[in-house]
């Protein structure tokens, strides 16, 4: 069934006090199926619990008596400041979570001066998300909303993906993020009929989700040949002149092949543990595409952050920034707009407290020497 609109909530309940507490909260604001779609992990959810212990398996080495006046966590990514090291990964169809869906998540970011990555499966049309982050700014005082970045899978129709990269554009969203890893997935899930793919409205679409539907074969299908190919990724350097950011990547072969494309970041993840079963977390991915890439561009990290310590983890092996997934999804189903913006401030607070203990003044600061392999 669909779930009883949530009233507003005044004031958060006192005992939300972590992600966790979020995530555990969130299961009675939503329709089981929705539930179980959101949490998800492909398979036997191998990954999907691996991308949590894969942060256990660092221990943190403190450092003391650091002069941490002037203390930031503020930072630069494609020549934009951002506040912190910590983005929201794109999410689709927000509004199985909340009836405000993405304009409450964007309004929530630009309180918190956080970048949101908006879903092309966005329930929310992409125009009317960056209204509702400058109006946000608006209301607050500020002379503009942090960065906005737009998520693209690319369409079956070419045509339809460059008028979506023009749209995104021209709402003045400053980053690309071209997703790689999910055109071919298991989806058994059926949206409920108040929510869609507001974006895609009058595009020829493959299939609701763009994705198989479960225990399908794909080979020899349409949906094999819309997949996007490294061929895509050059054919979209010469559609945009925004930073293109390659979301779903674990090997550091293609790391290389991503920068020798025009790249202009990657995002090392696997997708939540949602595609394939026994893909390598991204953390353990993390070290050698650092090394493969050698500085030329930044890489960004998702799947299981949680804490501040693992946005610490994360950057201690080479990662410019994090994103996450389910926690923003949680949040909003337990309390809207506030849920997400005080969530942001637990991992904003837990990843201050985490630098002051390391003695890091900057994440720029935050180094190999903190982390211990514990494992
Ligand atoms: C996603 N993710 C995703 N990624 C993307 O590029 N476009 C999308 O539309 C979606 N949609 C989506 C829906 C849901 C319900 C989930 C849980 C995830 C993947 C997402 O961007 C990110 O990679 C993972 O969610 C990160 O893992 P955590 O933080 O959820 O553990």
């Amino acid at each position: 069934g669909t779930p009883a609109p949530q009233p507003p909530l005044t004031a958060i309940p006192g005992d939300l006090q972590s992600l966790s507490d979020y995530e555990r909260r969130a299961e009675r604001h939503m329709p089981l199926e929705t539930w179980h779609h959101i949490q998800a992990g492909a398979g036997a959810g191998t990954s999907l619990a691996a991308n949590r212990m894969q942060f256990d398996r660092y221990r943190l080495v403190p450092r003391m008596l650091t002069d941490m006046q002037g203390a930031t966590t503020g930072m630069e990514l494609f020549g934009l400041r951002h506040a912190a090291p910590i983005l929201l990964a794109p999410v689709a169809y927000h509004r199985l979570a909340h009836p405000q869906g993405e304009l409450a998540t964007a309004s929530a970011a630009t309180a918190l001066d956080t970048t949101m990555v908006v879903s092309t499966l966005s329930s929310i049309p992409l125009e009317d998300i960056a209204q509702a982050a400058r109006a946000a700014a608006v209301e607050l005082g500020r002379t503009a909303p942090p960065p906005l970045w737009f998520q693209l899978y690319v369409q079956p129709d070419r045509a339809y993906t460059a008028e979506l990269i023009h749209r995104a554009e021209a709402a003045g969203y400053q980053v690309l993020v071209f997703t790689v890893d999910a055109s071919v997935k298991r989806s058994d899930f059926t949206l409920p009929p108040d929510v869609d793919a507001a974006n895609l409205r009058g595009m020829p679409r493959l299939s609701q989700n763009a994705s198989a539907a479960g225990g399908q074969i794909v080979f020899g299908t349409p949906l094999l040949d819309a997949a996007p190919t490294w061929e895509s990724l050059a054919w979209l350097r010469t559609a945009t002149k925004l930073p293109i950011v390659v979301k779903g990547l674990l090997s550091p072969h293609d790391a290389k092949r991503a920068v020798e494309h025009g790249a202009d970041g990657i995002i090392v993840s696997n997708h939540g543990g949602r595609v394939l079963d026994g893909l390598i977390p991204p953390l353990d991915a993390l070290p050698a595409m650092v090394e493969a890439v050698e500085d030329r561009i930044p890489l960004l990290l998702d799947s299981g952050v949680r804490h501040g310590t693992d946005v610490l983890k994360a950057l201690a092996l080479g990662a410019r920034a994090v994103l996450i997934g389910r926690p923003q999804v949680h949040a909003l189903a337990v309390a809207g707009m506030q849920g997400v913006a005080h969530m942001l401030h637990i991992l904003r607070a837990e990843l201050e407290l985490a630098m002051v203990q390391t003695g890091c003044a900057r994440p720029a600061a935050i180094q190999r020497h903190h982390l211990a392999d514990g494992s």
